[in-house]
Parts: structure tokens; C-alpha cells; sequence
């Protein structure tokens, strides 16, 4: 028989976990929230009665407790739970945040619980989607022994793999993770406004562009870096790179400074990749460093 797990917080992320755990077999215990609805949507997908329930006592139904709540709430909720019997010898208490540590889980340990923050490098938005993209994701984890243990079992379970961080370094991760998801999401609206600028109709430039995202996303899962690099700079061509940064000034110079500084890293992703036409590097260098 598989450990239950109790849910504390069923918004997008806990419910997806929840789903594709029950899924695999993990029994639910109990299931509580801020609000009735959310418990209410949350016990449907999963397929149980929803018991309306306070946090400490939904904590105490299950072997397995995953807090899912927003990040600011988990300290205070944990040290809720623990406080008011809801946090026993042997259970597991797990978070979900990226930039918290299992530090936020301190009242839990105290009560003999194994903790572990467990963060699924994954975007989740809504539930059932969420569920299925939590499968063959990858998970970071970072707690005590035992709880990383059992929180490895879990994340393989979903036939997820693992990776570990240490506290100190836990910000920058989540940082990076940040940098991979949202500001992607940030460079295709600056795209868009860009394309507006070149007259071209606002409903058709983002699903004009959505092949061309897909394309590179694949190409960075087929090649790598430094190989997934195309286009201009990759090439070395110099002077497609100044009708660009001509363009940029004449019509959008707002964005001129996050073009440059995005060109010298491309820059160097070239020059790693070595396909650069001979001689060019540098006065690309040039180009990005000082044109205003
Ligand atoms: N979404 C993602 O892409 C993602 C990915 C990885 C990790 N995470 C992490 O997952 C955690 C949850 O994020 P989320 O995106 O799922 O947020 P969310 O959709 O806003 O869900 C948060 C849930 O917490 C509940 N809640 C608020 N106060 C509560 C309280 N006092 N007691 C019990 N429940 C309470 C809310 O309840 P009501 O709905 O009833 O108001 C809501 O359902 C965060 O730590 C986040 O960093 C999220």
C-alpha cells in the first residue's frame, strides 16, 4: 500500500501533483485549502468526497503532506500545522517552492517529520495539463536525508528525474529557472512589439512566431548548446547585424540595449560554436559594445 498524501493549498501546482500521484496509485487523504471551492474542484479531479477540513487536521490524515501554498505562506502555515497536531514522527512534509529551502519546514523536523523541498522545474497552470506535464519532468530537491529519499521515490514514481541544490544556492537556481521560462515568455512580447513596428497585423504576430519558438526549443532538445545558436551572429554576418541595429534606433530604440546585450551573448555562444565566417567576431564586438 502506497503512503496517503494530505494536500495543503489546491491551487495549480498542488493540485497537478496530486492528480498525477493519484493517479499512480498514492491514496488522498484529505485535502484542504483557503477556500471551499478550490477544495471542492481539487477532490473532483481526484475522485474523492471533499470533506471540509481545517489545515492541522488535513495534515494529520496523511503519511505524505505537501504544502502548495504560495510561497510566503508556507513558513507560517508549517509552524500552523505543527503547532496544532497535525505533524507527526515518520511523515513526510514537503513544499513546492522554487527559491524557498526546507528550511521553511523547521517546525515539521522539530516534530520528527522528514522534510524536503521539492520543486518541479515545470510551468503549471491549470490542473489536468499540469498533471501530465508533472510526468518525465525533472524535480529539485533539498532537505534532509531521509526526506530526499522519499521525495526521489516520488518524483520516480512519475517517472521524473532528479536533481539536488544546496540552501545557498537555491536562489540563483530558481533565478536561472526564471530566466529559461518567464523571460522567454518577456523576449516573444518584445518580438511582438517589434513585429507591430514593422507593420505587421498584431493578430498575427505571435502565432506567426509560435513555429519558429518551437523550432528553437526543439532545436536546443535535438542539438545543445552551443549548437542549437542560428542566424546572424552565428553566421558572423556583420552586415545584417547593423541593418538590424539601424532598424532598432530608427524605430524601437527602447529595445536597442536588451538587443545588444543579448547579441554579446550570442556573440559568445558563437565563438564557442566556431562556425562564425572568419574575422567577423570582432567587429560584431564592436558593433554591440558601442552603436547607441
Ligand atoms: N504554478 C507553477 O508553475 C509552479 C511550479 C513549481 C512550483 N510552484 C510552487 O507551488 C506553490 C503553489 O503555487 P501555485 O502556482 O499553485 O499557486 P496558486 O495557484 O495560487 O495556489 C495556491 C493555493 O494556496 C491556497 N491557499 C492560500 N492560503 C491558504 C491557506 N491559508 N491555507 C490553505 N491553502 C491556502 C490557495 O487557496 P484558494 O484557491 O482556496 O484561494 C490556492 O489554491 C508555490 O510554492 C510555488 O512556488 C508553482
Amino acid at each position: 500500500m502506497k503512503p496517503s498524501i494530505s494536500l495543503i493549498g489546491a491551487g495549480a501546482a498542488g493540485c497537478a501533483l496530486l492528480v498525477a500521484l493519484s493517479r499512480k496509485g498514492y491514496p488522498v487523504a484529505a485535502i484542504s485549502s483557503r477556500t471551499l471551492k478550490s477544495t471542492r474542484h481539487c477532490a473532483e479531479l481526484v475522485g474523492v468526497n471533499p470533506t471540509p477540513t481545517d489545515n492541522p487536521t488535513a495534515a494529520a490524515a496523511g503519511d505524505i503532506v505537501i504544502i502548495a501554498t504560495p510561497d510566503s505562506l508556507i513558513r507560517p502555515l508549517c509552524e500552523e500545522i505543527s503547532g496544532k497536531g497535525g505533524v507527526r514522527q515518520g511523515q513526510l512534509v514537503l513544499h513546492l517552492s522554487g527559491t524557498l529551502t526546507s528550511d521553511a519546514l523547521t517546525a515539521a523536523a522539530k516534530r520528527g517529520a522528514d522534510t524536503c523541498a521539492m520543486h518541479p522545474i515545470q510551468t503549471l497552470a491549470a490542473p489536468l495539463e499540469g498533471a501530465r506535464l508533472l510526468e518525465s519532468a525533472w524535480y529539485c530537491l533539498e532537505g534532509t536525508g531521509q526526506g530526499i529519499e522519499r521525495a526521489r521515490r516520488l518524483a520516480e514514481t512519475l517517472s521524473g528525474r532528479v536533481m539536488r541544490i544546496g540552501k545557498s544556492d537555491k536562489a540563483l537556481y530558481h533565478a536561472a529557472l526564471c530566466v529559461a521560462s518567464n523571460y522567454l515568455v518577456v523576449l516573444e512580447r518584445v518580438a511582438v512589439e517589434m513585429l507591430a513596428k514593422a507593420g505587421v497585423d498584431p493578430a498575427d504576430a505571435l502565432p506567426a512566431l509560435m513555429p519558429l519558438i518551437r523550432g528553437a526549443a526543439d532545436n536546443l532538445s535535438d542539438c545543445g548548446l552551443p549548437d542549437a545558436l542560428t542566424g546572424p551572429i552565428s553566421r558572423g554576418d556583420t552586415e545584417t547585424v547593423m541593418q538590424h541595429l539601424r532598424a532598432l534606433e530608427e524605430k524601437c530604440g527602447d529595445y536597442l540595449p536588451l538587443y545588444k546585450e543579448l547579441g554579446r551573448q550570442a556573440l559568445l555562444i558563437a565563438t564557442e560554436k566556431g562556425k562564425m565566417a572568419p574575422g567577423s567576431a570582432a567587429p560584431l564586438l564592436e558593433m554591440l559594445k558601442t552603436r547607441s
